[in-house]
């Protein structure tokens, strides 16, 4: 697969078929993250799967419990997804929120049809910089061998439960960093949508200086239907 076909439509996959992952498949994915940078090569990461049916039903509870609290946290007006970025329209902000917790209501009610369940420890992830990459590698080989997901971080709600049922070696200053759900999507793969373009988001040698390109629509695929190039600002 073109690196850029991946990095355009590994969107978030909420609505999975119960269907296993091989093995083999496993392998590649994990094979392939393990390539990603980390500080100093340290490698202090730890990818665990969970397919067993008990520990998933015991999951789901806790997923579901998770999630009810990052929702009461979100309508109280607490919690990372309450603002908006500044500029952004807090209407369309509202309405993006709706569309993935419409999407979130279904994987917490089909949890337990997950394949697999990703958990990836840390030591000192120094805030995500040094796990996240790997993370983000997990998804694009994923996406590669046709395998959807969705990175959650909802669970270290219950980091203590988490580890008592994996068994993790706390002492040794390993720490949940995400769980990633995983598994053959229902739905299509298509471009992320839904983000700001880049001429907003981005600046050139000042904050406030146009970066200097207009991308009025996403340059991939490059021979679709949509084949607007960028355009220069003067
Ligand atoms: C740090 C982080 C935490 C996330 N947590 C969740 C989560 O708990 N549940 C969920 O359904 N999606 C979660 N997501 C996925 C985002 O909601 C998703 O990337 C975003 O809505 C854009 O959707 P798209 O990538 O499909 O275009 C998380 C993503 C990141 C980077």
């Amino acid at each position: 697969m073109d690196i850029y076909e991946a990095l355009y439509t590994t969107r978030m996959m909420r609505r999975l078929h119960p269907d296993p992952i091989p093995l083999d498949t496993q392998a590649r994915i994990l094979d392939a993250a393990i390539r990603a940078p980390n500080g100093g090569n340290t490698q202090r990461w730890h990818f665990l799967a969970v397919d067993d049916p008990a520990l998933k039903h015991e999951f789901a509870q806790l997923f579901r419990q998770a999630r009810a609290l990052e929702y009461e946290k979100f309508s109280t007006g607490t919690g990372p997804m309450v603002a908006p970025a500044p500029g952004v329209d807090p209407a369309a902000h509202a309405e993006t929120m709706r569309r993935i917790k419409g999407s979130g209501n279904y994987l917490a009610d089909h949890f337990e049809e997950v394949p697999l369940l990703l958990f990836v420890f840390a030591i000192d992830d120094l805030g995500g910089a040094n796990i996240y990459p790997a993370i983000w590698s997990i998804l694009l080989a994923a996406r590669a061998e046709g395998v959807g997901g969705v990175m959650t971080l909802v669970l270290r709600n219950f980091e203590d439960r988490v580890n008592e049922l994996l068994g993790v070696p706390v002492e040794e200053g390993w720490e949940m960093s995400a769980m990633l759900t995983l598994g053959y999507p229902r739905g299509k793969w298509g471009v992320a949508a839904n983000r700001r373009p880049v001429q907003e988001v981005s600046s050139r040698n000042h904050w406030d200086s146009p970066f200097g390109v207009e991308v009025p629509e996403p340059l991939w695929p490059p021979d679709g239907e949509m084949t607007s190039g960028p355009t220069a600002v003067r």
